[in-house]
């Protein structure tokens, strides 16, 4: 199957995005955390495909997306208990909200569980697709599954090209990093994910059993590198030649600059907001050098760096 690239400037490229979701096909769009693979959240034919494109198992669950708060509503069995979440600033935007699913959400999007996770996106260009729709749709982010998660639609043609219908390019994403997942049936909230919003202001406690969210028993975000870890700049004489590093800091650049190493890096910047914006497309880049070894530098601890330490850590092969 060939993927074709859409334009979302052109209102005949969205509109024909739009046509192949309502004919059961799969397409890849852009929202301000990372690219979704969509397809319509009302056609279980259509659903299934995405957990066949992305090698995921069907115990999964998918994340719906729709337009507004009022849409979210109606896909859950009774309004959501924390007014501050339902009506406060959040939506649109990246925070995801599982609560009890209303009886008409199909049970292959929730993996079985009575409970369904919405999302109510602020990017543009997915909310005009969700408009021409004119239904919710379900999306996970548009890689193969344990893989990173596309931040630009090359990433999707490079992962996904040869079994989609086509990509939206949007160009990169805003966050880089996916949604912040909360759970609301819990009390306190319970946060699943991490992501690209921080919830300083609300109260909950973090899980720390990976079964509330079936997507966090994996290992996860992963590049095909057959070894990937930590590394502090004390340690940087345990790195060989041939290897690829990623740092973020001067003292640790300049460091490995001097040593007599053949090594591929990439300095990302020591802003977290931004580090996690390049996160995934460094990853995708290494896959191309060819390595056996991907150096990390070591993070800062601190929620603002939480998100980004939480998808690492998920990569590592060993600790
Ligand atoms: O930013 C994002 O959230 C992106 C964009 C495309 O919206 N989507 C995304 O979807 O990251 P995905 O499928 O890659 O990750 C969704 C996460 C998984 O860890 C999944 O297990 C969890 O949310 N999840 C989905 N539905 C759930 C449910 N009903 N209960 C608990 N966890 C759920
Ligand atoms: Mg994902």
């Amino acid at each position: 199957m060939s993927c074709k690239i859409l334009n979302p400037n052109k209102s005949q490229d969205l509109r024909m995005a739009a046509n192949l979701i309502l004919n059961g096909e799969l397409v890849a769009f852009p929202t301000e955390t990372v690219y979704g693979l969509a397809a319509l959240g009302t056609e279980e034919s259509a659903i299934k495909k995405i957990f066949l494109a992305k090698g995921r198992p069907f115990y999964n669950p998918l994340i719906v997306h729709v337009n507004s708060k009022e849409e979210a509503r109606n896909l859950f069995a009774s309004p959501l208990p924390d007014p501050f979440l339902d009506g406060g600033g959040y939506w649109p935007g990246p925070l995801t909200v599982v609560y009890y699913k209303a009886i008409h959400v199909l049970p292959i999007i929730t993996g079985g569980s009575d409970k369904v996770a919405v999302r109510v996106p602020r990017n543009k260009i997915a909310q005009e697709l969700i408009r021409l729709i004119g239904k919710p749709i379900v999306a996970p982010s548009a890689n193969l599954s344990g893989r990173p998660s596309s931040t630009t639609a090359d990433h999707v043609l490079k992962t996904l090209g040869n079994k989609i219908k086509a990509v939206l390019d949007g160009g990169p994403c805003r966050y880089g990093l996916e949604s912040t997942v909360v759970d609301l049936t819990k009390k306190p909230a319970m946060l699943l994910r991490r992501g690209a919003l921080q919830l300083n202001n609300l109260n909950f406690i973090e899980s720390n059993n990976p079964n509330g969210s079936p997507g966090r028993l994996d290992r996860h975000y992963a590049p095909l590198i057959p070894n990937i870890r930590w590394i502090s700049k004390e340690n940087i004489k345990n790195i060989e030649s041939n290897s690829g590093v990623l740092c973020y800091s001067s003292c640790f650049f300049e460091k490995i600059k001097k040593s007599e190493l053949k090594l591929d890096i990439i300095q990302l910047s020591s802003l977290p907001r931004i580090y996690a914006k390049c996160l995934f497309s460094a990853f995708y880049q290494f896959e191309k050098f060819n390595i056996k070894s991907l150096w990390i530098e070591k993070l800062p601890p601190g929620n603002d760096w939480s998100a980004i330490n939480d998808r690492i850590k998920r990569s590592l092969t060993s600790i």
